[in-house]
């Protein structure tokens, strides 16, 4: 029976009769029949575009019938045609931090725990098209010589995808900012600390304090960063340097997000951490934000910065502990500057980092997360111990 047959039958749409639908309305937009213009400002343009060529495609099939058109089929047919299909479902679920795609498998993390959702792509061809298109928005390159991309998404998610021959399977990884529109507060309503350390952070800003985040991955730094960052005066010039745009702060006027780009094989083009800091001297920030201090040069450079002055500035770094922190920028800043001895360094990083955070993940026995916590915060001495030891304070 033809859909044209069935429909004036059933009056009523069914799975199979919208995924029909759609394949007709994708095709006249693929043979550029129905124009979308990627600029229209906002998704319910879209949405009621579409809702339109929806009612006009079953008008032409079934002229006299009248249908029930189902938001949730034009959200569908939506995600399909511009965004990351199946993918656009959990990136709008507020209780989704990660998605893991492993050729034709997908895996979401929700409120902590890892739920194997199996073989969601009909073909490894579905997930080259959710590549290209990641690719296509991000303008950067992924292909059997560059086999690694690293990009934002269009809502602001972290997403980093590798393919063979490098790995044994096309792995997709998304991290999704499920907080990022949170307050101090509101961390503090879902027990990421108590109130007195609220008061805390609190203090720690209006004093300037130089921070350093640290944390094990996934624990929650960038969010906690973007929280104190918000609490920055709305004065100040504020210089972002991170790899994916993932921090932001809307509402301040003078924030200056600078991102670096990897080298591309066509040109040497590679901005690095340390020349968008050059940089950032140069534009008189009141308050300079890393987003993760993992580059060499750039760890010896945030030091100096900050000793000579950047009041109030801070950085997430990846580590075990306060005491790791201070030991891992040791360690990167010694990699950059290996004549200096270790005393040498620890001076110059004991007189910049005035705090270090530490956050810990609760896990439970299937290491899912079902906790991020504020675990020390260590105020740290601008002198060294009689032995050449960071002086540290725990709250
Ligand atoms: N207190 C919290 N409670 C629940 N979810 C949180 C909390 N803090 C952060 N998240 C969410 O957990 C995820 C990881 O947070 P975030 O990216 O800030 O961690 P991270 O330590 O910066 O990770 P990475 O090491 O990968 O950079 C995000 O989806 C974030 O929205
Ligand atoms: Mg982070």
């Amino acid at each position: 029976m033809s859909l044209q047959e069935r429909l004036n039958e059933s009056r009523i749409l069914n799975a199979n009769d919208e995924n029909k639908i759609a394949g007709l309305i994708k095709e006249k937009i693929k043979n550029g029949k129905y124009i979308f213009n990627s600029d229209f400002d906002s998704k319910s343009e879209f949405k009621d575009k579409l809702f339109i060529l929806i009612n006009n495609e079953l008008e032409n099939l079934c002229p006299s019938v009248r249908f029930l058109i189902d938001d949730e089929f034009v959200e569908k047919i939506l995600s399909d045609i511009f965004g990351l299909g199946i993918l656009e479902k959990y990136l709008n679920d507020r209780e989704v931090t990660d998605i893991f795609i492993q050729d034709t498998e997908m895996i979401v993390i929700k409120n902590g725990l890892k739920n194997y959702l199996g073989k969601v792509f009909d073909s490894i061809d579905d997930v080259y098209l959710i590549i290209d298109r990641i690719k296509t928005n991000s303008n950067k390159i992924i292909d059997q010589r560059v086999p690694f991309l690293n990009t934002d998404l269009y809502d602001g998610s972290r997403c980093s995808i590798v393919i063979p021959p490098i790995s044994d399977k096309v792995y997709i990884s998304i991290r999704i900012f499920n907080c990022l529109d949170f307050n101090l507060k509101d961390l503090l309503k879902i027990g990421m600390f108590d109130e007195k350390t609220y008061l805390t952070l609190i203090e720690l800003i209006n004093d300037k304090k130089n921070i350093i985040i640290s944390g094990a991955m996934g624990s929650g730094k960038t969010t906690l960063l973007n929280t104190l960052a918000k609490l920055i005066p709305k004065n100040e010039f504020i210089n972002i340097i991170q790899d994916t745009p993932e921090i932001r702060l809307k509402e301040h006027p003078y924030v200056r997000l600078l991102t670096t780009r990897p080298k591309s094989r066509e040109i040497d083009n590679e901005i690095s951490q340390d020349k968008l800091l050059f940089e950032t001297l140069r534009m008189k920030a009141d308050r300079i934000i890393i987003g993760e201090v993992r580059d060499s040069m750039a760890a010896y450079q945030m030091l100096q910065a900050l000793n000579t002055g950047h009041n109030g500035s801070f950085s997430t770094i990846h580590a075990d502990s306060s005491l790791d922190a201070l030991l891992r920028l040791e360690t990167l800043a010694l990699e950059y500057k290996p004549n200096l001895n270790s005393k040498v360094i620890k001076k110059i990083i004991s007189r910049s980092i005035d705090t270090v955070i530490f956050l810990e993940n609760e896990m439970d026995a299937n290491s899912n997360i079902v906790k991020r916590k504020i675990k020390e915060i260590t105020l740290l001495d601008k002198d060294l111990d009689e032995r050449g030891d960071f002086k540290l304070k725990y709250l």
